[in-house]
Parts: structure tokens; sequence; C-alpha cells
């Protein structure tokens, strides 16, 4: 049935924080919208009016519409403090910084780099992402309970991996993951953001000199021996896997442990039986959906009839990925965390499209080891605090815990 136009129906406005209720379900206003209306006219702070898109089905189809543009410069922003990026965010992108370009700038970054994150060259790294975290719990054994487990943990597994990958070095990890922090955090006004990204883009590119003087065996090596870039593009690229590869697998991990601490039958399901693990993965990923403010957004190219309204030309679109994962139409009874759901690897929490999640691969192989390793080593696991005491990350892009203390 053909709904109405909904020029006339009144804006929202995001909701951006989470179920006081359960900090690991979203906004409950989101998922209101969901239910009412799965294509809502959403009111943006500089006064545009674009749209919220909360339903799985909408969501799925708009993600993968090249008619509609990842361009910063034809977006607005959902949020007070727009998510910053190289060269501004209302500018067309840097070179080099794909994630806000459209086919075909969009294809060339993208092909010369899905090359470096194959499930074979995924499956050369394994040994080593395996003992990175051997090393970080014997470390964490070592120093004794308790624990903060993002600090201990979480945090530095991934930032390692990434550093390893790429050839930055990790010894540099304090500077950069403050950096990193004062991006994604919302509390930071923008021009602050902004001299991070600044001091981050002018680090990596006095590193990609180096290394375009004394070659090296490592991702960024790779890209210079192809040749064909400069080198604001490689220091580009080099800021978004860095960052990109670090913070979020870093939330999942802490957000996921802290979820399955407060799932205690879940945990012991898992315990009990190490092949449910790639599921439990995903089954995280959807219920927990870090990626949580404002991202994915994009702007339409022309006008596009979907879900019985009109995007016009222009008019900018925001998916809201925590109730788009929990879309009963897609995940019966999606507020409870079931490790072995069924087609639980169907959620959205890595994107859609073509601008679907670069690093996937990796991160789940971060998740799959970085899980086990950490419940097999400390089979008495449990938070040092009481639950509601955990810090969590509601105004950061992404979503996780400030800290974790645990102990054994
Ligand atoms: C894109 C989530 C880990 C690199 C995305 C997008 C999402 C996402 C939702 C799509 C954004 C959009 O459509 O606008 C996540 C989550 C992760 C994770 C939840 C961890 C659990 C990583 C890692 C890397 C990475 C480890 C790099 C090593 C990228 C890049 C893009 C991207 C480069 C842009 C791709 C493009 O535009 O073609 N990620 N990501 N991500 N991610 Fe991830």
């Amino acid at each position: 049935q053909r709904r109405r136009p909904v020029s006339d129906e009144r804006p929202v406005t995001l909701p951006t924080r989470r179920d006081p209720r359960c900090p690991f379900a979203p906004p409950p206003e989101l998922e209101r919208q969901r239910a009412a209306r799965p294509l809502a006219r959403l009111a943006f702070p500089d006064g545009h009016a674009g749209w919220l898109v909360t339903g799985y089905d909408l969501a799925r189809a708009i993600l993968a519409d090249p008619r509609f543009s990842a361009r910063p410069e034809l977006r607005h922003s959902p949020l007070a403090r727009p998510n910053v990026r190289p060269g501004g965010h209302d500018r067309p992108p840097a070179p080099g910084w794909f994630p806000s370009m459209d086919p075909p700038g969009h294809t060339r970054y993208r092909r010369l780099l899905t090359g470096q994150f194959t499930v074979r060259r995924m499956r050369r790294l394994e040994p080593s992402v395996t003992e990175i975290v051997a090393d970080r719990l014997d470390a964490m054994a070592a120093a004794g309970p308790p624990a903060d487990l993002v600090a201990a943990f979480a945090l530095p597994v991934p930032s390692l991996v990434i550093c390893e990958l790429l050839g930055v070095p990790y010894a540099d990890h304090a500077f950069f993951e403050a950096q990193t922090l004062v991006i994604v955090d919302m509390d930071h006004d923008e021009a602050r953001a902004m001299s991070a990204m600044g001091a981050l883009s002018g680090y990596l590119g006095d590193l990609v000199r180096r290394k375009r003087a004394e070659p090296a065996d490592d991702l960024l090596g790779d890209l210079i021996a192809d040749g064909d870039l400069t080198d604001e593009e490689l220091a580009n690229i080099a800021l978004l896997l860095l960052v990109a590869g670090h913070e979020t697998t870093a939330n999942m991990l802490s957000l996921g442990v802290y979820a399955l601490l407060r799932h205690p039958d879940q945990l012991a399901a898992l315990r009990a039986d190490a092949t449910l693990t790639d599921n439990a993965v995903e089954e995280l990923m959807r219920y927990l959906t870090i990626v949580h403010l404002g991202v994915p957004s994009r702007a339409a190219l022309e006008d596009v009839e979907i879900g019985g309204s009109v995007i016009r030309a222009g008019e900018t679109v925001v998916v809201g990925l925590p109730a788009v994962n929990r879309d009963p139409g897609r995940f019966p009874d999606p507020g409870t965390l079931r490790l072995d759901r069924a087609g639980a690897g169907r959620h959205l929490a890595f994107g859609h499209g073509v601008h679907q999640c670069l690093g996937q691969l990796l991160a789940r192989m971060e998740l799959r080891i970085g899980f086990r390793a950490l419940f097999e080593r400390f089979p008495a696991l449990r938070l040092a605090v009481p639950a509601q005491e955990v810090p969590l990350r509601e105004n950061a892009l992404v979503y996780g815990a400030w800290r974790l203390p645990v102990t054994w």
C-alpha cells in the first residue's frame, strides 16, 4: 500500500542516547521510529530536512543504490559536531580519503586496497594476531587482578595488529590513540578534532616519506611499491586505516566482553563449544552495533522513490544502524542475545554496498581469537565493579566502554 507523501510530517531529531534500561539496546526513540515509520523525516542541526532510515530492507536498498552519494560536500551532518575528515567535512574529499568518494574514484582506491585484506592475507596474519593476543594476556596475568580490560587488552590488541599490518611504529601508540579519541569523541569541539586530524596527518606524512626512502615489507611499503599514489594520498590512506583499524575493533572487544559477562548463560555456551565462536562474533556485532552515531549517511543525487516516499535530490539520508540490526522483520526476537542465532551474519554493522567495511575480515579474526583466548585464559573473569558503573561511550562515534574494570 502506498503511503501518502510525508513532506507534511513533523521531522524527528536523531536520538543518540542508548536505552537507559539496557546499555546494549539502541535509543528507544530509534526503535519506536522503526515501528512507526522505517523511513522518516529527520531534522538536522543546520536546518536541513533530511531522512532517517531504521528499517533493514530500506537500509540495504539505500546503501546499495548508486543514486546516493557519500561525498561530504553534498551531505548535511545529523550531529551538532560534524564527523571530521582530512580537508574538512564540507569540501570534496581529500586525495585518498575514499570513504567519502563515489565510484569510479572510490573504486580505484578500493581495488588497490582489497588485495591487502584478502582471506589469504588474513590467514598469513593469523599467527601474529594469536601471538599479540597471548602476549597481552600474559602481561595482564603478570600484573595480577584487577585490570582495566580496555587499557590492558582491548585497545592494545588491535593497535598492535594495525601497526604491524601498516608498518606504523607501535612505540607511537599513545600519540595516535589519544588523537583518535579526540576525533571520535563528540564532546571535543570541531576545531580540536580538526587539529587532532592535522597532527595525525603530519605524523603519517613523515612516516610515508621515510618509507619511500627505506622500502619496507608492510602494507604501506606495498602501496608505495605499486607506484601510483602520491605522498598525500598515502598519508590519508594510512590515517584512515590506522584510525578505523584500532578504534572500532577495540570497542567491539571490550563491549563484547561486557555483554558476555552480563549474559552468563551465553558465555557458558561459548566456553562449552568453540565451534560457536564465529557465529558469536556475528551475533555480538549485530546486538551491539557500535557504529551508532549518524554513520552511514548519504546524499540523494536525484529524486528517488523508495519506501512509499520520494527522497528529493540533495537531501541527506542517515542510516540508524543500531535500529536496523534489531529489525524484527529480519531478526526475530531482536533484543535477545543468542550466540547460536541463525542468520546473525546478515547484520549491517559493517555497512553494505560499495563502502562496506574494508577491514571486516581482519576485525572478525581479531574478535574470534581475542574472545576465545581471553575466556580460556581467565575462566573466572568477572566485573570488578557493579555493572551499572561501567562508563559508556554514549557520545562517541563508536560506542563502547571507556573502561572495563575486571577481576579473576
Ligand atoms: C567502512 C564498521 C573494523 C576499515 C566501515 C563501515 C562501517 C564499518 C559501518 C561503513 C561506513 C559507511 O558506509 O559509510 C566497522 C566495525 C569494525 C570495523 C564495526 C570493527 C568491529 C575495521 C578495520 C579496518 C576498517 C579493522 C581497517 C583495518 C574501514 C574502511 C572503511 C570502513 C577503510 C571504508 C570503506 C569504503 O568506503 O570503501 N566500517 N569497521 N574497519 N572500514 Fe570498518
